[in-house]
């Protein structure tokens, strides 16, 4: 245990260096630069997030690591070895530099962006013994000032809409690393703040990741807290629209967020034609694995007399009916 923690310790004081190394090279790299002023990214946001540059080479960090092959160093995942004939290279060429800081602090890794429509878009460390990504959330550890004056969190999909927000008078931006947003995230979150407001692209994938985090949320919906979605334009995300429309016109968005109850009846109900009565059983019946999940309280009984409304039913006859299609299913 105590020899773990060592090397958990010695993992981040590698990535650290790197990162300190990367923040050092973005000030000469002139394409780097061009870039960030092309996405409208400010020097004091830049800093905020110790944003950096990767250089092109294959071997960049062996200036920064005289010990190259310090099998730390692919632990860390910033240097991968070839199955091949073992020889080893930088994880991130070229790339802009977003680190990954865990809510203490430490950085436990980096995503990585190219500057063109190269692909993969985006490079991200891989799972090490200080990265989950399950479990992290992208800005967090720069958020936690703004969760408590602000009072809430946004919740998005990118680095850039972090950054975007953070510029933009939204410093209580956080994102799930590419990845769907699980309860541990979550749990994570309410961990700093009662209240969270998703707000993922207006896209296909967007409301896909919305309705993961739905579920993601469910079993955490207490009564004392406030879990809404916001949708955007189906062509933006967050750092787009707010770049394009301004802090005013996404607070109205935030304001104008879809409460998880909404939410879940609206998931529920799609597809359903709620003036027929088929329709109208479809949706109970969609709605029975989502409402189940919310823990015990006045939402939850809330929830059930207001489906049961919808589907015409008195809410103890929907409860007797959940009831025993729980037991069937169980
Ligand atoms: P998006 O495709 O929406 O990218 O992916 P983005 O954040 O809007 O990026 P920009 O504006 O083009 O720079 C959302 C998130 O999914 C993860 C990243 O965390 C990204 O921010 N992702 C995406 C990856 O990890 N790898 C990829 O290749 C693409
Ligand atoms: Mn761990
Ligand atoms: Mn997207
Ligand atoms: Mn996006
Ligand atoms: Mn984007």
């Amino acid at each position: 245990q105590a020899q773990q923690k060592q090397k958990q310790a010695t993992l981040t004081d590698v990535l650290e260096k790197a990162g300190d190394s990367y923040r050092k090279q973005l000030k000469t790299a002139q394409h780097a630069i061009d870039y960030l002023k092309k996405r409208g990214v400010s020097g004091e946001v830049c800093k905020r997030f110790g944003l950096g540059y990767a250089p092109a080479g294959w071997h960049g960090l062996a200036s920064v690591f005289p010990e190259y092959d310090n099998p730390q160093l692919e632990e860390s995942g910033l240097v991968i070895v070839s199955e091949e004939d073992k020889r080893r290279y930088d994880r991130f060429r070229d790339r802009l530099m977003f680190p990954i800081r865990n809510v203490k602090g430490e950085c436990i890794g980096f995503g990585g962006r190219v500057f063109g429509d190269e692909k993969p878009k985006y490079l991200n460390s891989p799972e090490t013994p200080v990265f989950h990504k399950g479990r992290e959330l992208y800005g967090l550890f720069e958020a936690r000032q703004a969760l408590r004056d602000m009072g809430y969190a946004l919740v998005t999909e990118g680095y850039m809409d972090v950054v975007a927000l953070a510029q933009l008078g939204f410093a209580n931006a956080v994102a799930t690393l590419g990845t769907a947003c699980t309860p541990d995230h979550v749990q994570k979150l309410f961990r700093f703040t009662e209240a969270v407001v998703f707000s993922f692209d207006g896209d296909g994938a967007g409301r896909r990741a919305a309705r993961k985090a739905l579920d993601a949320a469910l079993p955490l919906a207490t009564d004392t807290r406030s879990i809404k979605f916001l949708f955007l334009p189906a062509e933006h995300d967050p750092d787009s629209f707010i770049r394009e429309f301004g802090s005013e016109a996404f607070a109205r968005y935030v304001g104008d967020a879809t409460p998880l109850s909404r939410f879940l009846i609206e998931a529920a109900s799609d597809g359903c034609d709620l003036g027929q009565t088929e329709g109208r059983a479809h949706m109970a019946s969609n709605a029975r694995p989502l409402w189940s999940l919310l823990p015990d309280g006045v939402l939850k009984r809330q929830l059930l007399s207001e489906i049961a409304a919808l589907a015409q039913l008195d809410s103890r006859d929907l409860s007797e009916i959940w009831a025993k299609e729980a037991a069937r299913t169980a």
